[in-house]
């Protein structure tokens, strides 16, 4: 008898590319960028020295970064036709497919002339400058001109708010976009490095990601878990509400992840800045901390012991409101942020390109199944 074939279900526990990008230390909770610990980036760096690490391996000199630097901030400009692109692409709502939509339907104007390297930093520098006047447009406001001085983080939030950026909401901002800069190769990334396996180009692998990090199991799980505090609504409530969640098999959102088993150490650190924006904003995010926190605590004790510890996502959500991020955009300021993580892969690919080409398992009917005419089907 012949042994039947095994399917990888959800790709677990398959290595499909050699990456020098991340290193994830799932045994001691850490997380390394090109060699570089993560908490050292977050509090050392900022989002625009860990791109320039991801597209280039380096950290760079001071004359590489300012020489970067420049031409990311040409990148972050929106001329009057990019502008026009975002009005059309705002028609409909939400962030993801707005972006999408907006590299779609420039990326002719990306591709061709400019090396697969100027194309992966134009989109890198524009991510910040659509999103903020898409985010503008979709509340009924006229777009605004980026102000690239500010840097990607302050950028976002002034095109947000329409006001020069509190130091603290650049702070919480440019670490969140270095926290999500790159993660290995999740659905997101895996999908993108598809695409750029077919020799498409930058912005169509970006596209594929957009589109991959939407659902709810990835980039989505930060809003959900926002709804998710809303629903409970009170910290006094957390009990009865988890208990009810776990009887029905509900999924705690921003709780579990594929790799870690133990505290993701992106959470650790967004959970002490979500305790920062709590004391800062006040009101509504301390709300949804302290409902956050005590989530925890009797999640944990039901959860931990099947290894599902809190992820990034059920720390972001205080974070993001603090900054005066809507809860539909969390995923849409994750994708600006994970786009150096797409490009940086695909460009790592490409100089060993192989095209991926997986195989399934047919368990259909069996083979030679009679065509019988539409008019004698019954
Ligand atoms: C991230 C995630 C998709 C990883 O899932 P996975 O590795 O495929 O694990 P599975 O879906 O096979 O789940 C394994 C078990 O843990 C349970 N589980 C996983 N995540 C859970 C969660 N958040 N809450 C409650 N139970 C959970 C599953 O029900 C399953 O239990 P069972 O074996 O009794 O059926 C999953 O943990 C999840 O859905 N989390 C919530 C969404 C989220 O926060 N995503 C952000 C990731 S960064």
């Amino acid at each position: 008898m012949e042994t039947p074939l095994k399917v990888y279900k959800g790709l677990e526990g398959i290595y499909v590319l050699d990456s020098s990008l991340s290193f994830i230390d799932t045994e001691n909770g850490k997380l390394y960028y090109v060699g570089y610990d993560v908490e050292e980036l977050v509090a050392r760096s900022n989002y625009e020295e860990v791109a320039y690490l991801l597209l280039n391996h380096k950290l760079p000199t001071m004359s590489e970064f300012s020489a970067f630097l420049g031409k990311l901030r040409d990148e972050m400009r929106l001329g009057e036709e990019e502008l026009e692109v975002v009005r059309f692409v705002s028609k409909r709502s939400g962030g993801m497919d707005a972006l999408a939509a907006y590299f779609i339907m420039t990326q002719k104007d990306a591709v061709g002339e400019v090396s697969p390297m100027d194309s992966a930093v134009r989109a890198v520098g524009k991510a910040g400058s659509v999103l903020g006047n898409v985010i503008r447009v979709q509340r009924g406001d006229d777009t605004l001109n980026p102000d690239p001085s500010l840097g990607i983080a302050g950028n976002l939030v002034y095109l947000i708010t329409s006001e020069k950026p509190q130091p603290y909401q650049v702070e919480f901002l440019d670490d969140i976009l270095i926290l999500h800069a790159e993660h290995g190769v999740p659905a997101s990334t895996f999908g993108s490095v598809v695409t750029a396996s077919t020799l498409s180009n930058v912005y169509s692998s970006i596209v594929t990601g957009i589109m991959t990090l939407k659902g709810p199991l990835h980039g989505g799980a930060a809003e959900a878990a926002y709804q998710q505090f809303l629903e409970i609504g009170d910290p006094d409530r957390v009990e009865s509400w988890l208990e009810r969640a776990l009887s029905e098999r509900r999924r705690i959102m921003g709780f579990g992840h594929r790799v870690y088993k133990i505290y993701d150490p992106r959470a650790k650190v967004v959970k002490a800045m979500a305790a920062k924006a709590s004391e800062i904003a006040g009101g509504h995010v301390k709300n949804l901390y302290e409902i956050a926190l005590r989530l925890e605590e009797a999640a944990l004790a039901k959860l931990a012991p099947k290894g599902l510890f809190p992820n990034l996502d059920f720390w972001t959500p205080m974070v993001y409101t603090a900054v005066g991020i809507p809860p539909n955009y969390f995923t849409a300021v994750f994708a600006v942020s994970r786009i150096v993580g797409w490009v940086a892969h695909l460009l790592e690919y490409w100089k060993d390109n192989r095209l991926i080409r997986p195989l399934h398992n047919y368990v259909g009917p069996p083979v030679g199944q009679k065509y019988v005419p539409i008019e004698a089907r019954h």
